[in-house]
């Protein structure tokens, strides 16, 4: 009989054991000494919450609109590579679990499964993780099939011009399973898709397609190319997220990619208040300010409570869908989003709050600024 999962740490716990030792260690690291990603998680815990009572939440709703996207939660499912490590549909599998969550799903550039499959086998809404390539066509190329896949937002992670380095994982050895597709890496009619695009050969391959040149221009760049909004992920400095706004971005995620880039990178709790304070009184074209989310540590319904209170419109999560995902598969991820939704309820409606719209930063200990 399968143990009863109360929480995200149990689930944790039943992904550890089905994945294999290697695979385990690739979703769970986090780049050096692990500093930010433990941060992430242990700077929510360091945040009060000075709730509000006698305030009628008999009756409550908690979903909310995210970029034009009505969703259930104010919890969206994060870029993640390599969903066939915890299941054979892999993002398939993660998608058709956003849909029942009635959420939406972010795609990997690095995920297993093509865009065009992913986007078809569900009517939840896709957003795409884009890297910018030195090959400027190849991204261009991605861009066209991203659009007419059908995806609704690109979100552009900024945090990696070079790959961090993950020594629990290098320990591992990890090797990308030579039956691995990476469809998305290339056009798929791209000769070299078929060889380059599998097994180890795909590590050294992608960073290789990397450019660490990357600069604000070619944001712009993106923006003007791309005929759906443009987020920006892997934002902790508030100026960089107000020159995102300005070079054409409709909104940033402050993400330190879970901690698997830059270690001591600031938690993604605490570069909020900052970010948050610079986006609130930035002048947008269409007058809508831009839309702002968080990732790194999301664990608890409170934790999203607490990026609320700070100005968040929303978070992504990571590592848990992974872990519904290898513990249950698609069943799991669902099992995943809906715990969270249900902890998300329970937080808002013991704060006094019957809505995402009535959460404010009154309710913070210590106070934003
Ligand atoms: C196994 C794994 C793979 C990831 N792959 C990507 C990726 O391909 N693209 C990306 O932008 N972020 C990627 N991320 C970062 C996530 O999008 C997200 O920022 C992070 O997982 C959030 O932290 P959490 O796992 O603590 O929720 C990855 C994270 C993990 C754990």
């Amino acid at each position: 009989m399968t143990a009863t999962k109360l929480n995200l740490a149990d689930w944790h716990d039943a992904a550890r054991a089905q994945l294999s030792e290697a695979a385990y260690a690739y979703y769970a690291s986090g780049a050096n000494d692990e500093i930010t990603l433990r941060e992430n998680r242990l700077a929510f815990d360091t945040i009060a919450l000075r709730y509000r009572v006698l305030r009628d939440v008999a009756v409550r709703d908690i979903s909310t609109n995210i970029l034009g996207a009505r969703v259930s939660m104010p919890v969206v499912v994060a870029p993640t590579a390599f969903h066939q490590l915890a299941d054979p549909d892999g993002e398939v599998a993660t998608a058709r679990a956003a849909e029942a969550a009635q959420t939406i799903l972010t795609l990997s550039s690095l995920s297993n499964r093509a865009v065009e499959t992913v986007v078809a086998s569900t009517a939840a809404p896709v957003w795409f993780q884009l890297y910018v390539y030195r090959d400027r066509t190849i991204t261009e190329a991605m861009l066209d099939r991203v659009e007419a896949a059908g995806c609704q937002a690109i979100v552009f992670t900024v945090d990696a011009p070079l790959l961090g380095r993950r020594e629990r994982d290098l320990r591992q050895a990890f090797s990308w399973p030579t039956e691995f597709q990476v469809e998305n890496l290339l056009p798929l009619d791209h000769p070299e898709a078929a060889t380059a695009g599998t097994g180890a050969d795909l590590a050294t391959y992608f960073s290789t397609l990397l450019d660490p040149a990357i600069r604000w221009r070619d944001l712009e760049w993106l923006c003007a190319r791309s005929s759906i909004p443009v987020l920006v992920k892997g934002i902790v400095h508030p100026d960089d997220a107000r020159l995102a706004i300005e070079h054409g971005a409709q909104g940033v995620v402050v993400s330190n990619h879970g901690g698997r880039q830059l270690d001591t990178a600031v938690a993604t709790i605490r570069a909020l208040p900052d970010v948050a304070h610079v986006l609130a009184r930035l002048d947008t074209s269409s007058g809508a300010p831009p839309t702002l989310l968080l990732d790194g540590g999301v664990r608890r319904g409170t934790d999203v409570v607490k990026a609320l209170a700070y100005g968040a419109d929303g978070v992504m999560i990571g590592r848990p869908v992974l872990w519904g995902l290898a513990a249950e598969g698609e069943a799991g991820a669902r099992a995943v989003l809906e715990l969270m939704r249900n902890e998300v309820d329970l937080a808002l409606g013991l704060c006094g709050c019957r809505s995402v719209a009535e959460v404010s930063d009154d309710l913070l200990v210590p106070p934003p600024r």
